[in-house]
């Protein structure tokens, strides 16, 4: 498993069924069970094809009745999960897939590969609280992991953009990936081109940016 798989894997409540959308692989899956953290698993990918390197990953598993193994665009074909794990897609897409589900389960967790303001959006609209909501590094790369269950919550604008508990100033990997881009902007506005209004628009995310380093 690779670092990020694990760091996920740490933030997933324990739980009687778990069901992993979008596996492909099928490691937290499989994981999930080696660990004890969940008794049984269901392994959820909208592509047969990605779903057959999990069905390979958990073949004993399946054979035992502990996992089970379904095509299903988004939660349309699991049911009973009590926890469930959304990540490696885009905000929109695990925002399509909550706003589409019939049956949601009591814990979710996601991990938004952009767009994280969207899944954050979603998630609370469709009946989740945030239980922690905090950005990680790993490889070299920054990923939003979000922590939900159901409950009434309410985000501010800044929560939906940045994430709850990176705003409590205590996160240095937080500050590291918005100095990144910061520098990134600093860069694009040094290109000549620009026109004033993207100049004024670029300065003033510049501005609201620097607040948080
Ligand atoms: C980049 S992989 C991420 C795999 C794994 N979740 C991870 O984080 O390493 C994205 C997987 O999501 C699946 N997928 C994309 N949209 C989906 C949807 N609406 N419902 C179920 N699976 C989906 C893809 O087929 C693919 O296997």
């Amino acid at each position: 498993m690779t670092e990020r798989l694990e760091i996920i894997l740490s933030q997933i409540p324990n739980g009687k069924v778990f069901a992993d959308i979008g596996c492909d692989h099928g490691y937290i899956a499989k994981a999930m069970l080696c660990s004890g953290k969940s008794e049984k698993v269901i392994i959820a990918d909208i592509s047969a094809k990605c779903l057959l390197k999990a069905e390979k990953l958990l073949e004993n598993e399946i054979a035992e009745g502990r996992a089970k193994s379904v095509v299903s665009n988004g939660f349309q074909k699991v049911s009973g999960a009590d926890v469930a794990l959304i990540a490696g897609m885009g905000g929109e897409e695990i925002s399509s897939i909550i706003s589409s589900a019939v049956e949601l389960p009591e814990n979710l967790v996601i991990q938004p590969m952009k767009n994280p303001d969207k899944a954050r959006t979603t998630a609370v609209e469709f009946g989740y609280k945030i239980v922690k909501d905090r950005v990680f590094k790993s490889a070299g790369k920054f990923y939003d992991l979000i922590v939900l269950k159901k409950g009434k919550d309410m985000l501010t604008q800044e929560e939906i953009e940045f994430g709850r508990d990176n705003l409590s100033g205590d996160n240095p990997t937080f500050k590291e990936r918005i100095k990144q881009n910061i520098s990134k902007l600093e860069k694009y506005l040094s290109v000549q081109n620009l026109s004033q209004e993207t100049r004024l628009e670029i300065t003033a995310r510049l501005e609201k940016l620097k607040k948080y380093v």
